[in-house]
């Protein structure tokens, strides 16, 4: 097996603080190494010294034998270095193909870009991926886990033979992933060297050949895959065990209906849906890409329009124009894209968190009283155990997984009566998950009504108490979680059986 790359003594500092510590560590042609540890151990970091994005206070690279200095993206690609980040980057107004061929677009010898071709080729990568969608669409109109494979295709049209994947399926459900993983495995058997971070176990234990584990910037070891277990990864990447990964069902599952939601559809992404929301219980929604989960909570919440249908809340018409209305009332809705809708990354952590919840923090005068925000992101920070526990930092330095708490944070600040969750433990690792999972049961146990959207199936059957999945924009079904298995979800997601409510 040849050395793709060789990095040794990769040390980095933000600010004199230390996230890398001396990492000395291989990559193989024709092998997949996976990268695990703790949200804030230092993967995305060590990954974009690779590939550019940061240059190391120290050490040194070498890519097939030869050592090189790897001074910007630009760099990376031309020794053949492509990474698929963990926080997406298409340029939203511009067509999927274009996004696809950004700055390397296709040129005639009159400069006359070949935009028929670019397409066509956009087109193939996307349907190795099992993607069929118009590569002339525009960004803005895709849902956030397509997106995500456009960054992936992005990558696989570059012709590059060392590919890395920051957490490329914390977005996608089950079908997407295997496509995804039957790709990699190709892309490995001819003889590419791929890098695979991912906080999912049991993928990290399916697809790679090694695993290395990260704890606090400092490298723990390296496995072979054969011979490890989730129970050793775990053990190396947290130094310690887990406690469960989900806490007990509903205490009360006799609450009253807090949100009634009454054939509610909007053209072309759902129709006629019907279900009621009540107070302590967490309503799992499961569906594949593209079923209209995240479309319906959008709709929910006033971020997009309802053609038809009626929704109360606690009894009274609600009809929300904006999220920003909803949460006055109580309805609250963390967004699967915390870049986009969720988080201000330029701002303070301790801003974030009481940005939903300003009445909490303001005077009878109207003046935000800066003490007040102080205590109540502290005391957040504290219970979804934020790290570093600095409320003063800007959100865009945080690990993806810590920015994930910082979300979660916000909307608890807000204390609403319903909280829609969108893909909430997304790029958080299992002891974090473990905290947002017990979080979650212990607000519904306190009354308020949860409806969790998410791809991650373990996870569904784990935390609801029901489960509502869709096909299609269609409501399949609504499932008490007794005796379920992930095999009859599928089968109802699939649209290949339909449960009466
Ligand atoms: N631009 C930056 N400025 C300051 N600190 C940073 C910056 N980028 C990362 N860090 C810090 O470096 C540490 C490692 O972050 P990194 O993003 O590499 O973690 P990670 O292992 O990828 O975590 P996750 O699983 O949450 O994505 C964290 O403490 C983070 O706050
Ligand atoms: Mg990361």
């Amino acid at each position: 097996m040849t050395e793709a790359i060789r990095i040794s003594g990769i040390s980095k500092s933000f600010s004199g603080n230390l996230v890398l510590d001396n990492i000395s560590l291989s990559f193989n042609s024709g092998e997949i190494h996976a990268i695990c540890g703790e949200n804030g151990a230092g993967k995305s970091t060590l990954m974009k010294i690779i590939g550019g994005v940061y240059t190391a206070d120290s050490g040194r690279i070498w890519v097939r034998g030869e050592e090189v200095q790897i001074r910007s993206p630009q760099d990376a690609f031309r020794h053949g270095i492509g990474i698929v980040h963990q926080e997406l980057s298409l340029c939203e107004n511009m067509p999927v193909w274009h996004n696809v061929f950004v700055n390397r677009e296709h040129a005639g010898p009159l400069g006359m870009i070949k935009k028929r071709e670019m397409q066509e080729e956009t087109k193939t990568v996307l349907g190795k991926l099992n993607m069929h969608i118009d590569p002339r669409a525009r960004v803005s109109t895709l849902p956030f886990a397509t997106r995500q494979m456009i960054e992936i295709a992005k990558i696989l049209s570059m012709n590059i033979d060392v590919l890395i994947f920051d957490e490329p399926t914390s977005a996608l459900s089950e079908r997407e992933t295997q496509a995804l993983f039957e790709l990699l495995l190709t892309l490995r058997n001819e003889g590419k060297a791929i890098v695979f971070i991912s906080h999912k176990l049991d993928e990290v234990l399916s697809i790679s050949d090694r695993i290395t584990v990260l704890r606090d910037g400092c490298l723990v070891g390296t496995l072979d895959t054969k011979e490890a277990t989730s129970g050793k990864i775990v053990s190396m990447m947290v130094g310690r065990d887990i406690k469960d990964l989900y806490p007990p069902k509903a205490k009360n599952r006799n609450g009253k209906t807090i949100l009634q939601v009454s054939g509610v559809s909007r053209k072309a992404k759902f129709a006629d849906i019907s279900f009621e929301l009540k107070a302590g219980e967490i309503l799992g929604l499961y569906g594949l890409v593209g079923s209209g989960r995240t479309e319906l909570a959008l709709s929910l919440v006033g971020a997009d329009r309802l053609d038809s249908g009626t929704m109360l809340l606690e009894g009274s018409p609600f009809a929300p124009r904006s999220p920003r209305q909803a949460i006055k009332k109580g309805v609250c809705y963390l967004s699967e894209d915390r870049k986009q809708l969720g988080l201000f990354l330029e701002m303070s952590v301790a801003d974030n968190i009481v940005a939903a919840a300003l009445d909490r923090v303001t005077s009878p005068l109207g003046t935000v009283l800066r003490q007040e925000v102080q205590n109540v992101a502290e005391e957040l920070i504290e219970e979804l155990d934020v790290i570093p526990k600095k409320s003063d930092l800007d959100v865009g330095r945080l690990s993806g997984g810590n920015q994930q708490k910082v979300l979660m944070g916000k909307w608890l600040a807000a204390r609403p009566k319903v909280l829609i969750v969108d893909e909430p433990s997304r790029g958080v690792d299992v002891g974090a998950k473990s905290r947002i999972h017990f979080l979650l049961r212990d607000l519904a146990n306190q009354g308020m009504a949860v409806m969790m959207i998410s791809s991650d199936l373990p996870e569904i059957l784990g935390l609801s108490d029901r489960i509502m999945v869709m096909h299609e924009g269609k409501l399949q079904g609504i499932l008490e979680n007794e005796g379920l298995t992930q095999e009859k979800i599928m089968s109802v997601a699939y649209g290949e059986e339909v449960v009466s409510a």
